[in-house]
């Protein structure tokens, strides 16, 4: 059973909430673009920058020990976090959109022959639509896509009539970053793994809100963003399991992804570090292993029991407007002054709706005028958009440390804006 929490405490572990913007409390509802970091991220990197900083797995000295530990500490959390099989199965990436193209540039290169399919939802993010796009053209191979109903829940029947021995890789956003839509990915890799194919899941918007169990799902790929889930920007992991990583040739070429160079041949260093050319982002790795520390000492089922809260007190706050507000003409949903975008049955706490007569743009700059931030736009899914007949929409995506409060303040500057 979910606790209570104690959300005065959690707001107090991150300083940048207690600011004024624009001369008012600052309400930050743009979660789903980017989440806030607790003091231990920050106090992490500022300690690794001062106390530690050296480059990983190549020296014998006392920094580059230390240095290497806390990033591999790092690596063994998120296999717990995800429940990963082996550690080997995780990579560090830049984040979702470098493991998507990692994927589709050395899978996909190496298994996709013209005429094959790859399937694709109408929900995506533009990081999982180009990336297949690219590599489809280069193979001639083809995109399909799952069409969606006015709720923005996938057509399951729709998919299981795409499905076929052609489908090579199923690529699915597990909930969706502009609708909130929690896809029923379960059954999406059962059937797809009936067919021969394999599934990538893009778990940017999720891993900060689900429970993570990769060996449960039977994913063969999960995409993760640090910076979604309370971490730095710039780290991200790519897991697979380990013999679709082993079949996979390197993704880029350079130091710590080998295992002997020569002029004539090179061969490639074992999984992970052969997806790991470079330096990686040491600091922020480092710091990231405290952002997953932080939403283990809260709780996943407690994160979501507040945050469904949240959404739950927005959204019956959005109808109530549409209520109260009764324009002369109101006599269909398209005429009543917000239209929710997203309604589906199973949601995060991300919210998406429009203001007839009113431009999102002027209403995301109106809302910060008194310091609430909200994300306005097409939210990089502009084939979702163009589908439900709309150019952009405003979103307003919550987090643990968000409060009924803050969600009635926003409220009240929503219905200024219609009253305007
Ligand atoms: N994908 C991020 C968002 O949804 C940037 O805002």
């Amino acid at each position: 059973m979910a606790q209570k929490l104690d959300i005065t405490s959690i707001r107090n572990q991150f300083p940048i909430l207690h600011q004024e913007v624009n001369g008012k409390p600052l309400i930050y509802f743009d979660n789903a673009a980017t989440t806030q970091k607790p003091q231990a991220v920050i106090d992490a990197l500022v300690k690794y920058y001062s106390h530690d900083n050296a480059n990983i797995h190549r020296a014998a000295h006392t920094l580059a020990a230390r240095s290497t530990d806390m990033f591999e500490d790092t690596r063994k959390t998120i296999q717990a976090f995800i429940n990963a099989k082996e550690v080997e199965e995780c990579i560090f990436t830049k984040g979702v959109t470098e493991s998507i193209n990692l994927v589709a540039q050395t899978w996909g290169r190496k298994f996709l022959v013209a005429g094959d399919e790859v399937i694709i939802t109408t929900m995506e993010h533009h990081s999982n639509i180009v990336p297949w796009q690219m590599i489809c053209e280069e193979k001639g191979a083809i995109l399909k896509v799952i069409p969606i109903n006015e709720a923005g829940e996938l057509l399951m029947e729709e998919y299981e009539k795409l499905l076929s021995s052609k489908t090579k890789i199923v690529a699915c956003v597990w909930v969706s970053n502009a609708l909130g839509t929690i896809n029923p990915v379960k059954e999406i890799i059962t059937k797809a793994h009936a067919v021969g194919a394999k599934v990538l899941l893009d778990g940017a918007q999720a891993c900060s809100h689900l429970e993570v169990d990769v060996q449960d799902l039977d994913c063969d790929f999960l995409t993760i963003s640090g910076h979604k889930l309370y971490g730095p920007t710039g780290v991200g992991v790519l897991y697979g399991k380990r013999e679709l990583l082993e079949a996979m040739p390197p993704y880029q070429g350079g130091g710590e992804m080998i295992k002997e160079v020569s002029f004539e041949k090179t061969t490639y260093n074992e999984i992970p570090y052969k997806f790991e050319a470079g330096t990686p982002n040491i600091g922020d790795v480092i710091a990231f292993k405290y952002a997953l520390d932080f939403i283990n000492e809260i709780g996943k089922e407690n994160i979501a029991t507040h945050e469904n809260e949240l959404l739950k007190h927005c959204v019956d706050g959005l109808l109530a407007i549409n209520q109260s507000v009764k324009t002369l003409h109101a006599t269909s949903p398209q005429q009543q002054p917000i239209n929710l975008i997203g309604t589906a049955k199973q949601k995060v706490s991300v919210q998406s709706f429009v203001i007839n007569g009113m431009h999102h743009f002027d209403a995301g700059m109106m809302l910060d005028a008194k310091g609430i931030a909200v994300r306005t736009g097409h939210h990089c899914t502009q084939p979702l958009m163009s589908y439900l007949g709309v150019d952009g929409t405003i979103r307003a995506s919550f987090s643990v440390y968000n409060t009924l409060e803050e969600v009635d303040v926003f409220l009240e500057a929503v219905k200024k804006l219609i009253k305007r």
